[in-house]
């Protein structure tokens, strides 16, 4: 099978060029400049598009059990809606719950996705305790290419680890190479925060928000690097919120811990008046941490702006309309989530690069490249190279729409993002030099994704292909 992409302009982390490209069975094998049409090879004209290296969603939840309900999607729609959005390949977090044995955990999110996504994919291994069987276990699951970890300083009792236990993670971590990331919030804080507004009868969802202050995130960041910088560990923070939390994560960097930073783009797009509308329609759109001030926006997209914020995921985790009906009365009981899968890509096309002040390279860099070299995904991904992986999105530059529940792909039944614009789609996109979307509509083959297994510094990456 190869695949010849003609006249599209080639646009990477750091170079823009017009060129075709050469697919032979699932990977790029040549690039260069009137390439002829090699003989049974489907061409695809990619005039006046944009051509991006496939893009990877570092944050996703697919199977969730979480807040007395499961998150919506499965690895199929979950794949799909990706793809049509441009992602092609996602980072689910493994999260078994405190009670749960953790390798039962991974070998369970292992078998649900396993022949039923369409795009590749890998986890980061959420640790939720740290008993006897813990290290051990760690280490056979860091063998079998998952080299990262996830912890939660949220979620006290469930999947949230103590101090004690996330120095343990973080002093393995270290060991193997392996890097940890973190959800930042202060888990006490927040149970004492919730008790007392529910106490004073305060139970919608405007006071979600209320119950997890910035000063809630800044505290768990910054305690999060702190454990970095005594551990010598790598570690990322997850879906960062608020200018506080940047203040701490940033002022960690410029000390010299091995810190990275991500913000997911309901932050960017949203902020808290969202939330605050009454009943359900707050619901919608609680997540953790919760969106902010309108001014915690600004802040974030200029910080991405400048280099200091690493990467921009979705923390993806649709709950319907029903499902957030099980806050009515009490805002803590909101399953916490909202979908975006779909939208990230054109969300920070439109709102960062056509109408902000994104760098159209630092937008390839924040949705693709730098998730693959900080995930031991790179060259294989994140890149337009010889050699790499044929994932590619032909972007529509001149595609006009508007998000929509009614058109959108996602399982779900709104829209966090219901009537935004947006000025682009992907109009092809590729997984390993198959064609999964055309004209904006899945055309792939169902299962046909792969799990990614990945290297550390000491574990090669031929060792486990
Ligand atoms: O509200 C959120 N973010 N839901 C998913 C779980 C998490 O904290 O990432
Ligand atoms: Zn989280
Ligand atoms: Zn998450
Ligand atoms: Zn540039």
């Amino acid at each position: 099978m190869s695949l010849l992409i003609k006249n599209g302009e080639i646009v990477t982390a750091d170079a823009r060029y017009k060129a075709d490209i050469y697919i032979e069975d699932e990977t790029i094998t040549m690039i260069g400049q009137d390439m002829p049409v090699p003989a049974g090879a489907e061409v695809i004209d990619a005039t006046g598009k944009l051509v991006f290296p496939g893009f990877i969603d570092p944050h996703v939840h697919v199977y969730l059990p979480f807040m007395a309900t499961f998150a919506k999607d499965t690895h199929a729609t979950a794949s799909k809606a990706a793809l049509i959005g441009g992602t092609t390949t996602f980072i689910e977090m493994c999260c078994p719950s405190r009670g749960e044995d953790l390798m039962e955990g991974y070998e369970l999110w292992k078998s649900k996705a396993e022949g039923n996504s369409a795009c590749d994919y890998t986890f980061h291994m959420g640790v939720s305790k740290f008993d006897d069987k813990t290290e051990e276990q760690l280490r056979e699951i860091v063998a079998d290419g998952i080299t990262s970890f996830k912890v939660f300083l949220a979620y006290k009792n469930f999947f949230g680890v103590e101090d004690d236990e996330l120095y343990k993670t973080l002093t393995l971590a270290k060991e193997l190479g392996v890097i940890v990331t973190a959800h930042c919030e202060n888990a006490a804080l927040v149970a004492e925060l919730q008790q007392q507004l529910l106490g004073e009868g305060k139970t919608g969802p405007e006071y979600h928000e209320v119950s997890r202050p910035v000063e809630v995130e800044a505290e768990g960041t910054n305690r999060f690097a702190t454990f970095l910088e005594v551990t010598g560990a790598k570690g990322y923070v997850v879906h960062l919120s608020c200018q506080p939390a940047l203040k701490a994560a940033v002022a960690a960097k410029e000390r010299g811990v091995d810190i990275t930073i991500e913000s997911v783009i309901p932050h960017f797009i949203l902020d808290k008046t969202y939330a605050e509308r009454p009943g359900v329609e707050g619901a919608k759109h609680v997540m953790s941490p919760p969106l902010r001030e309108k001014s915690n926006q600004q802040a974030l997209w200029r910080a991405l702006e400048a280099g200091l914020i690493d990467t921009v995921g979705t923390d993806h985790c649709p709950f319907d309309v029903q499902q957030k009906h099980l806050g009515d009365g009490d805002f803590t009981k909101i399953p916490n989530g909202i979908p975006a899968i779909e939208d990230r890509v054109n969300l920070l096309w439109t709102y960062g690069v056509s109408r902000g002040g994104l760098d159209i390279h630092r937008f390839v860099d924040v949705a693709s490249t730098k998730a693959a070299k900080l995930f031991g995904l790179f060259p294989r991904k994140g890149a337009v190279a010889v050699g790499s992986d044929a994932d590619l999105v032909i972007y529509d530059p001149s595609y006009r729409g508007v998000i929509s529940a009614s058109t959108h792909s996602v399982n779900n039944d709104y829209s966090g993002f219901e009537g935004m614009e947006i000025d682009g789609r992907p109009e092809v996109v590729t997984v390993r030099g198959r064609v999964a979307v055309r004209e904006g509509k899945f055309v792939g083959e169902e299962g046909r994704g792969r799990l990614l297994r990945r290297s550390t510094s000491s574990t090669p990456e031929k060792a486990l292909v």
